[in-house]
């Protein structure tokens, strides 16, 4: 048995964050892991693996559509997509190895194997029990389906089927406008695949701001992604390597199918806190099956705490993270605040789509006097060039105060250039403030002061 300052169960960008924090303050660590790799959904199944076959789709894209017309020729493109998934795995190689090596450098113990808490201040792994005098719970979530709904993972996949697919479908059915099925549909229409998203309502990516969810939708319609909204899937069945989606349609419950190679189910994910004996403990849950905790991320057991996708909040790495530094600074005396009214969203379609703070619903709802300054990428000459010239950064400000509330890019490096916005945010910065300072010509982050130019006196190249 060996005894430690802190156990944190899971290693996703949560935990391990959280377990270089807690080394770091010099507190005795050990991570508990029951995958083969470190780095948890994001750098196995998540956040890595889908980024690197949307870079590779949308380099194909580029290499079919826009080089000829800046001049460069020659053979056309195809898709070995062995070699394709094998570049991905190799991204996901380097970067759980990359976790591995920091766990090592900060001395961090890897307990290999899936733990349980039998008790406060214990952690079991394998036949093994550790003491711990405090236990973070950061084991993530795991895929939702549907009723009626069975993931073989082969032809009704996951996520994670569908990073690792035999072959590139003829025919793609995704079920849910969500991130996951807007991403990964992306993937799979860029690489030829015939993609039709089935959406239970009427607009994509729910919570987003009004006006970028539908120049979104349109864009993507644009790129060749068919949409089925208002549409709620009642189930599938799969045949023989077939699949045939049945669905609502909400405004006259009339029902319909639509027949696919593959199914991708995206309609969400759920806390996964299986085999961690949370029952017994009395941990308390919301009906949601989030572990509920408090401002410090304890849950109502002592000694026990709980951060990232199984808690309540946005399921990204970047919110995990964050918990995770400010958990592991809390229980070294600090006073640590997460600000989650300043979490960027963001969707790594191209174009990129991101947001950050309040949408204009949502600032309507709470009868807040708003200005939006908007300003579209046709106007900045670096778009222009690189054939990015679709979309818009729109910043919203109070009326009285000038202070940014919220902002919301389509275009592209939107997950970048959103970040300027945040720090501004997280220093109560006005419009006037970005509007002020000088943005390096040609950039696309002229476009953020173009926005904040024209909650004032109006944009430059409007
Ligand atoms: P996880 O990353 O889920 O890690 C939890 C770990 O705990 C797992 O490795 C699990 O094996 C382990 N574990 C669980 N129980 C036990 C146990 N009892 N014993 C031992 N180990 C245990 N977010 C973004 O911000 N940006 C993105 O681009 C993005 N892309 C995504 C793409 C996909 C396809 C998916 C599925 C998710 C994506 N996400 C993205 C979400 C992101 O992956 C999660 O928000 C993030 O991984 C949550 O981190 P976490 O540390 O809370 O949990
Ligand atoms: P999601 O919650 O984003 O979207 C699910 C969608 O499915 C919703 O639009 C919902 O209305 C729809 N839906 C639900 N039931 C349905 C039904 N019966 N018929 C038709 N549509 C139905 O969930 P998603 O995309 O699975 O992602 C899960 C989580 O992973 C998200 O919380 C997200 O934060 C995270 N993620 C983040 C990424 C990023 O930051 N770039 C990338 C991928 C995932």
């Amino acid at each position: 048995m060996s005894s430690y300052d802190v156990i944190i169960i899971g290693s996703g960008p949560g935990g391990y964050v959280c377990a270089i924090r807690c080394a770091q303050l010099g507190l005795k660590t050990a991570i508990v892991e029951g995958r083969e790799t470190l780095g948890g959904t994001c750098l196995n199944v998540g956040c890595i693996p889908s980024k690197a076959l949307l870079h590779a789709s949308h380099m194909l894209h580029e290499a079919q559509h826009n080089f000829a017309a800046m001049g460069l020729k020659g053979k056309t493109q195809s898709v070995d997509w062995k070699q394709m998934l094998s570049y991905k795995d190799d991204v996901i190689g380097q970067n759980t190895k990359g976790v591995e090596f920091l766990m090592k450098k900060n001395k961090v113990d890897w307990l290999k194997g899936w733990g349980s808490i039998p008790a406060a201040g214990q952690v079991k792994v394998g036949d093994e029990v550790h003491e711990a005098k405090n236990i973070i719970i950061a084991s993530g979530s795991e895929v939702s389906s549907l009723p009626g709904v069975e993931i073989d993972e082969k032809t009704v996949v996951s996520s994670t089927g569908a990073l690792e697919m035999k072959k590139i479908p003829n025919k793609l059915v995704v079920i849910g406008a969500g991130v996951i099925g807007l991403e990964l549909g992306s993937v799979y229409s860029r690489l030829g695949s015939e993609v039709t998203v089935v959406e239970f309502l009427d607009a994509v990516t729910p919570g987003m701001d009004g006006e970028v969810q539908r120049q979104f939708q349109k864009m993507l319609t644009k790129q060749g992604i068919n949409f089925v909204m208002g549409a709620a899937v009642q189930g599938v069945k799969s045949k023989g390597g077939k699949a045939t989606v049945t669905y609502k349609l909400r405004k006259d419950d009339s029902e319909a199918t639509i027949d696919a190679d593959t199914v991708l189910v995206a309609t969400g994910r759920r806390p996964y806190v299986d085999g961690l004996g949370l029952e017994a403990l009395g941990v308390e849950r919301s009906e949601r099956g989030q572990i509920k905790t408090d401002g410090n991320y304890a849950t109502n057991v002592a000694g026990i705490y709980a951060i990232g996708d199984c808690i309540d909040g946005p399921m990204l790495a970047h919110k995990a993270e964050d918990e995770g530094m400010a958990c592991a600074e809390g229980l070294a005396g600090q006073k640590p605040h997460v600000n989650y009214g300043v979490i960027p969203g963001v969707i790594y379609t191209h174009p990129e789509v991101a947001n950050v703070g309040k949408t204009e619903e949502q600032l309507k709802d709470e009868g807040v006097d708003y200005k939006v300054g908007k300003f579209s990428f046709m106007g900045n000459g670096r778009a222009k060039a690189n054939f990015a010239g679709d979309g818009f950064v729109k910043l919203l400000a109070d009326k009285a105060t000038d202070r940014i509330l919220g902002a919301h890019i389509i275009g592209p490096m939107a997950g970048d250039l959103i970040h300027e916005v945040c720090v501004a945010m997280e220093f109560g910065a006005a419009a006037e403030d970005l509007a002020r300072t000088c943005h390096a010509h040609p950039t696309y982050s002229e476009a953020v002061r173009e926005a904040a130019l024209a909650c004032g006196d109006g944009a430059i190249h409007a």
